[in-house]
C-alpha cells in the first residue's frame, strides 16, 4: 500500500480510506465545473472503488485535510473505443475491474484549485507508477479531458484542436500535465465524455513501467 511524504513533509500521499469519501466528493465537486452531473463521482462511488480495489485509490493529505484524489481500476488493454460511462461501469467500476488485469486505468485525478501547479499531479502519477510496479502491472492508461478546447471552441473543431495538441502547438490544462508526467499519446476519443468545454472528447494515453515498452 502507498504512504509517503513529499515536499518536505508538507503533503502525505496515501491510499484512500472509507473515512475520506466525503472529502473526496468535495474535491470532485471543485474539479469538474463543466462536466455533466451524471459523470461526477460521489461518496458512494468512491466507497465502492475502495472496496473493490483499495490499492488503486489514492489521496493527498495536507494538515489532515484531503486536497487531491485519484481513482483507478485494473483492466486488460481496451481494444475498442467506448465512452467514459461504459469504461467505468457507470462510475461504479464493479463490472470492469479485472483482478489480474495488465493495465491500471486512471478514471479521475483532481487537485483542489488552490493546490495546483505545485507538482502534486506528477507525484500522484508516480504513486500510481509504484502501484503498477508492486502489482506487476504493465503500465497506466488514461483518457485525459481536452478541457482547454473551451477557450478556442468558436474558432476550430475539436478534431483540429486534438491534432494541434498532439503536435504540441498548444498547451492544455489537463493534457499537458499528463504528458509532462510521462504519458504517451495514443489517439483522441471523440464523444467520450459529457463536457462541452472539452468538446466531449478525451485523449487516450499510456505510460508503461518499462520505458522500452511500446504498444
Ligand atoms: C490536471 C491536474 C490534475 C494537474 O494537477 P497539478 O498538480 O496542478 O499539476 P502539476 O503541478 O503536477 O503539473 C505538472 C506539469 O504540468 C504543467 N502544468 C500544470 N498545469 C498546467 C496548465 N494549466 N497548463 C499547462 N501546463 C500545466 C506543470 O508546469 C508541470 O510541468 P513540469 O513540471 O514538467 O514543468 C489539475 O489541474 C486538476 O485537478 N484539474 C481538474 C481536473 C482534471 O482535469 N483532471 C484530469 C481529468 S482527465
Amino acid at each position: 500500500m502507498i504512504s509517503k511524504s513529499v515536499f518536505e513533509n508538507q503533503f502525505v500521499i496515501r491510499n484512500a480510506k472509507l473515512e475520506d469519501v466525503i472529502q473526496m466528493e468535495y474535491v470532485q465537486s471543485q474539479c469538474y465545473p463543466t462536466l455533466h452531473e451524471s459523470e461526477i463521482l460521489n461518496r458512494k462511488h468512491f466507497a465502492n472503488h475502495i472496496k473493490i480495489f483499495p490499492e488503486g485509490q489514492i489521496v493527498v493529505e495536507n494538515e489532515g485535510k484531503v486536497i487531491a484524489s485519484a481513482s483507478t481500476f485494473r483492466c486488460n488493454f481496451p481494444e475498442h473505443d467506448s465512452t467514459f460511462l461504459e469504461e467505468t461501469d457507470n462510475l461504479w467500476l464493479t463490472n470492469v475491474q479485472v483482478p489480474d488485469g495488465d493495465w491500471l486505468y486512471g478514471i479521475d485525478m483532481g487537485v483542489l484549485p488552490e493546490y495546483r501547479g505545485l507538482g502534486l499531479s506528477k507525484e500522484l502519477y508516480k504513486a500510481r507508477h509504484d502501484v503498477c510496479k508492486s502489482l506487476g502491472i504493465t503500465g497506466q492508461i488514461i483518457a485525459g479531458m481536452t478541457i482547454g478546447y473551451g477557450k478556442v471552441k468558436d474558432k476550430m473543431t475539436i478534431a483540429a484542436y486534438c491534432e494541434a495538441l498532439e503536435k504540441k502547438e498548444f498547451t492544455d490544462p489537463t493534457i499537458t500535465p499528463q504528458r509532462n508526467a510521462g504519458f504517451i499519446w495514443i489517439r483522441a476519443l471523440y464523444n467520450y465524455i459529457n463536457d462541452p468545454e472539452a468538446g466531449y472528447a478525451s485523449v487516450l494515453m499510456y505510460y508503461p513501467v518499462d520505458e522500452n515498452y511500446s504498444l
